[in-house]
Parts: C-alpha cells; sequence; structure tokens
C-alpha cells in the first residue's frame, strides 16, 4: 500500500508536465556578443525568441542563478535586454519570461543563459627592432598599449613620470619613439578607455635604454702642456660594442667648430700658435642620434700640479749642484784667504793657487 502511494506521487508530475506540452511554445534566450567573450564595458544583448511572434507578447526579464530565476529587471519589457556598458556585476544567470497578455493568459520562462564578465586588462609592450629585445640610443621604439576584448571606441593615453610629456590621447595604442636618447630610460605606463568612462591602466614597464657609444674624452698629444711651435694633436675617444656603426666625430675650440664633421678621431693642430691658446673639446654621434660632448682641456695647459712636480725634481738636482758649486768656491776663497795672510814668506804657494 506504501508502495503504491509513492508511485503514485511520482506520476502526478510527470503526467501534468506532459500534458503541458502539447501546447507549450519554445522560448528560447539567447547573448548576442561578439567575439567568444564578455568583457567588462562591452555591449552586451539578450535576445529572448518565441515561435508565434503573433501575439502581442510582454516579455519580462530575470537575473538569478543556475537554480531560479531570481529577481525581476525593472522597466525592461521588449524582446530585448541591452547593456551599453556591462561591469562585471552584471555576470549572472538571465532568463526572459514571454506573456500573453489577451486571454487565455500564458506564460512560460525560457533557457537560461549564463553571461561571465570578465575584467578588462591593459598591457603596455615595447617592442624594438633588437631580436634579443634590448634597446640602444637612436632605435625606433614603439610603446603598444593592449586591451582585450572589443576596442572599438577606445582611447588611449601613455604616461611616464620622465621628463617627456608627449603622449596624449590616442585612438590607437601604438606610440612610437624614433629615435630613443637615454632620457628616455624612465617608466611608461599607458591608460585606456572608453568614452567618459573609467579609465584602465597597465603595469608600469622601465624602458631600458642602452648606451650605443660612451660619452667621449678628449686627450691632447703629446701633451697639454706642449704648446707654441709643436704640433699638437687632439684625440677624441669613444667606445661602442658595435663596430658596423659609424661614430662621427667633430673637434671644437671655446664655441666654435674648427673641424668638419669626419670619421677620423683625431684632429691636429699644425705649429701651434698664441691665438690658437683656448679650451678644446669634442662632441661625438652616431646617425640618428644625439652628440655626446666630450670634456674639454685648455692648451697649452698651465697647471699648479704641473709646477710642483717641477720643483721637486728637476730644480732638486739643480738645487743640489748649485750647492757643490759653492761649496767648492767657499773652499777655493778660504784657501786664499789663508794664503793671503800667510803669503809674507812663502810666494811659491801664491803663485801655485794664482789668487791675485
Ligand atoms: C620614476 O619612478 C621610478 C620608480 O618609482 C623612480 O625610481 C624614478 O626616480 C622616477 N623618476 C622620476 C623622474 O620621477
Ligand atoms: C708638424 O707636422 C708637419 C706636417 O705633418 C711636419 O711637416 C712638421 O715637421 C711637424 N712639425 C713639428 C715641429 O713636428
Amino acid at each position: 500500500m506504501q508502495t503504491c502511494d509513492f508511485y503514485l506521487l511520482i506520476f502526478l508530475p510527470v503526467l501534468l508536465s506532459s500534458a503541458q506540452t502539447e501546447e507549450k511554445l519554445m522560448v528560447t534566450l539567447m547573448l548576442v556578443i561578439e567575439g567568444k567573450f564578455v568583457y567588462s564595458e562591452d555591449s552586451v544583448t539578450l535576445e529572448c525568441r518565441i515561435e508565434d511572434a503573433l501575439t502581442d507578447w510582454i516579455y519580462r526579464w530575470y537575473k538569478g542563478s543556475e537554480r531560479n530565476e531570481g529577481t525581476q529587471i525593472k522597466g525592461v519589457n521588449g524582446h530585448t535586454y541591452t547593456i551599453e556598458s556591462v561591469t562585471q556585476d552584471e555576470s549572472g544567470v538571465y532568463r526572459c519570461e514571454v506573456y500573453g497578455n489577451s486571454p487565455p493568459h500564458y506564460s512560460e520562462f525560457s533557457n537560461p543563459v549564463e553571461l561571465t564578465v570578465q575584467e578588462r586588462t591593459v598591457r603596455l609592450d615595447v617592442i624594438s627592432s633588437h631580436t634579443d629585445g634590448r634597446i640602444f640610443e637612436g632605435d625606433q621604439v614603439s610603446l603598444q598599449c593592449h586591451v582585450n576584448g572589443n576596442t572599438v571606441g577606445w582611447t588611449y593615453e601613455l604616461h611616464t613620470n620622465g621628463t617627456q610629456r608627449l603622449y596624449k590621447k590616442k585612438m590607437e595604442g601604438t606610440f612610437t619613439i624614433n629615435s630613443v636618447t637615454l632620457r628616455h630610460r624612465t617608466f611608461y605606463w599607458c591608460q585606456a578607455g572608453k568614452g567618459r568612462l573609467r579609465m584602465h591602466s597597465s603595469d608600469v614597464v622601465k624602458l631600458d635604454v642602452s648606451e650605443l657609444f660612451s660619452e667621449p674624452h678628449l686627450t691632447v698629444h703629446p701633451s697639454p702642456l706642449v704648446g707654441y711651435g709643436h704640433n699638437v694633436t687632439l684625440r677624441c675617444q669613444s667606445m661602442t660594442e658595435f663596430p658596423e656603426k659609424q661614430l662621427v666625430y667633430q673637434f671644437y675650440k671655446e664655441t666654435a667648430s674648427i673641424s668638419p664633421k669626419t670619421s677620423q678621431n683625431e684632429f691636429t693642430i699644425q705649429s701651434f700658435q698664441m691665438e690658437d691658446t683656448g679650451s678644446y673639446w669634442c662632441d661625438v654621434a652616431v646617425k640618428g642620434t644625439e652628440k655626446k660632448r666630450s670634456n674639454q682641456v685648455q692648451v697649452p695647459e698651465l697647471q699648479s700640479y704641473e709646477i710642483t712636480v717641477d720643483y721637486t725634481t728637476g730644480n732638486a738636482i739643480r738645487l743640489g749642484l748649485s750647492g757643490l758649486v759653492l761649496l767648492v768656491l767657499l773652499v777655493l776663497v778660504s784657501d786664499c784667504f789663508w794664503n793671503r795672510v800667510l803669503s809674507k814668506g812663502n810666494r811659491s804657494q801664491k803663485e801655485i793657487y794664482n789668487c791675485e
């Protein structure tokens, strides 16, 4: 008896539901999106379809979970539900319900549709022509701001904490620096956003610009101490790990250049004259890079350090020799004095020393 009751309970809902299927209309809910995933700020449309397009249906929309329809979305009663700029909070399971306004009243729920809104991420990539990713002065570098998902209508901004302030709002995410310098060796990040909505920021990226050639060092040969009448050679030295890169040198005196741009790192001033006196320097560049300036050297150079060295070495010898000569003279003079004193009876000694 108890078993019969149990079966009856099981069968009753099954019979009821099969009776309903006779007149049941198919309500299909679809998510209309571009691409595979939905990201925050995307425009999302849910479309509710029913086979019987003739009846004047009223649509109700619900946001809930897999198990229940949840709560009705207020103020929406068309067959489509569009969210212009979706947020992650709008993730959930959606259902539509069609409702026949005129009798016989009929109501049917659609299938559930899950909407998963992923967070927008912004990434800043640094693209250089070197396969190993290194960046040298003079290189063209692209800073690319990437946003996942649909980016129609998005704008991009590049920010830096360096001295440059040239990166403005743009419709595409690529920012190009035609010739990077060491001044670009700083931190960058980008922001992307749509309309007046909040901007998403990328991580901070350091632009690691390596030296293509070192700051030049000017030396004077044979020595900056050597001046008038000599041939004085200026040598401008800069290091590079790229021997194929042609370094271009130029030499200057005070503010004026004294040579054309040259591939030679030496410049000779023939027979240095008084009017050549001055401060000399050079600069170096590689095609497409900024010039780098050397130290300045005064020619001829008069430094207290050099003078001190002169006194301590050469003059010590000279002083020593002078002292020795004085000593010999003193001995001779004193001998003559005593000879004079004792000269009265001794003429032969007087003749030998011949002091008179
Ligand atoms: C930029 O930021 C980095 C890291 O926070 C810091 O080390 C650097 O000094 C900053 N540069 C300038 C010019 O503010
Ligand atoms: C300077 O150089 C010129 C040309 O190379 C040479 O003829 C001359 O002898 C040199 N003068 C001195 C003082 O070395």
